[in-house]
């Protein structure tokens, strides 16, 4: 297995937002953490990557243990920004440099420039490309540290509805070439079924994980998402949604 997590629990002063969670994603698997705003998805990967100390359970790659920051995971936050002051072949490169292994990271960098869709645009500045340009950038810097897993915290949140469609065609594409295991954060339901292996839903405690979800592989493309219905109100039917005052009281609706 490659990342195993067992009983992770912690809270925030007192108030519990991951309540004993317990996952594996295989090796080279694609899997999403679906779940509605406040899960605590955020939560789970600052744990991973140890910005976030659990108050119990642990993290194991490759059957080993992880405390604190570990190289293993590469982050990419909800609210990745690049330095404006930086060209794109810098900014890309940040991590290599914070690890002293500059020289290697800008010749792997340079190679992917055109996988990424960034070609000719190495000594350009942030301000001069597109949303999705951007986001493609952010998204290389964190493709680009040695570690073989990635974990990705809504990356196309802040993309428009066609920006971030061609974005998710385009990190389809990348799930092969890469050949990475993704932890996804997500609450987009059709994002989480194009992009993953496996959906794992997740609710606010005390319910925690409550489903996880196989997704067919073969023929993925935008038709095939949209046929998606029957698992997409399945998903649906998992989702623990917040409860008016009234329906928790067993009131009806009140007339006018
Ligand atoms: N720094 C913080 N201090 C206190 N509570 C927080 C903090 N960050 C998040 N929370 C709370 O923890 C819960 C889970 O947050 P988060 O992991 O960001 O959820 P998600 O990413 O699923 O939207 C929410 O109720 C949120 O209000
Ligand atoms: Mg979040």
């Amino acid at each position: 297995m490659k990342l195993r997590i067992e009983n992770l629990t912690f809270s925030y002063e007192g108030n519990t937002v991951v309540d004993r969670l317990s996952l594996d994603i295989k090796d080279g698997e694609f899997v999403s953490l679906l779940g509605p705003s406040g899960c605590g998805k955020s939560t789970v990967l600052k744990l991973l990557t140890g910005i976030l100390t659990p108050r119990s359970g642990s993290i194991l790659v490759d059957g080993q243990a992880v405390n604190g920051v570990s190289e293993r995971f590469a982050y990419m936050p909800q609210d990745d920004l690049l330095f404006p002051w930086k060209t794109i072949l810098d900014n890309v490169c940040l991590y290599g440099q914070i690890h002293g292994s500059l020289s290697e990271t800008r010749r792997k960098a340079l190679s992917w420039f055109p996988l990424f869709g960034l070609e000719g645009y190495e000594h350009a500045y942030p301000a001069s490309l597109s949303g999705g340009m951007r986001q493609r950038a952010a998204f290389l810097r964190t493709a680009l540290c040695r570690a073989d897993i990635l974990l990705l915290d809504e990356p196309f949140g802040a993309l428009d509805v066609i920006t971030r469609g061609e974005m998710q065609d385009w990190l389809l594409l990348m799930r092969e070439q890469m050949k990475k295991t993704v932890l996804l954060v997500t609450h987009d339901m059709d994002e989480a079924i194009y992009l993953s292996d496996r959906i794992l839903i997740l609710n606010p405690p005390p319910d925690g994980l409550s489903a996880a979800l196989s997704v067919s592989a073969s023929g993925r493309n935008r038709e095939w998402l949209y046929s998606q219905s029957a698992l997409r109100a399945e998903i649906y039917s998992k989702i623990r949604r917040r409860q008016t005052a009234a329906a928790v009281k067993g009131e009806g609706p009140r007339p006018l």
